[in-house]
């Protein structure tokens, strides 16, 4: 079984709706974010204040590379993962790549009150729709993208389930 990588926007519900996938699949369940967190020793919002987004940015692709090397997991990435070329490459050869896509409205509405998110600390809402629009051609860049508007984290995790079992890329 290869690996089910989850892409998407902070708020699209990667985390959530991949623990969940990962029991349906009986699969373990990796979080990206979570192993550079351990690795780092400190929060994300450390992660950059100490030492700057180019130093996350390599950190996790270290991590992911680490990560993708293992097989039959159920990997949530962080939002900016799909930046870096090399980060897509590694996903594709390792992995199906599903994109959860969320409207704008309702990223605002989950990140509201989110404070661990360092490149969202100032202007929020105008961060959120720039970032939105330069990532979304990497977002794109999925195998397949599921829309989590109105769907709770057991309909998206289903729909995933559906989309792997009807591509023969799942079959107990
Ligand atoms: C980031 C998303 C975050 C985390 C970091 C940077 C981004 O992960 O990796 O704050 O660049 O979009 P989530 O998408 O899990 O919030």
């Amino acid at each position: 079984m290869t690996n089910v990588v989850l892409t998407g926007f902070m708020g699209s519900g990667k985390t959530s709706a991949g623990k969940r996938l990962a029991r349906m699949l009986n699969l373990p369940f990796v979080d990206v974010d979570r192993l550079i967190q351990e690795r780092a020793g400190c929060s994300i919002n450390e992660i950059f204040a100490r030492h700057g987004e180019p130093y996350f940015r390599d950190l996790e692709t270290d991590v992911l590379r680490e990560v993708l090397l293992q097989q039959g997991r159920v990997v949530a990435t962080g939002g900016g993962a799909v930046i870096s070329p090399v980060n897509r490459e590694m996903m594709h050869a390792h992995g199906v790549v599903v994109n959860l896509t969320a409207p704008i409205s309702e990223i605002e509405k989950r990140l509201a009150f989110a404070t661990d998110r360092p490149l969202l600390h100032a202007d929020k809402g105008a961060k959120i729709r720039l970032l939105l629009e330069e990532r979304e051609k990497f977002y794109a860049d999925a195998d397949v993208r599921i829309d989590t508007t109105g769907k709770n984290i057991e309909d998206v995790a289903s729909e995933v389930v559906a989309y792997l079992k009807g591509n023969n890329l799942w079959n107990s």
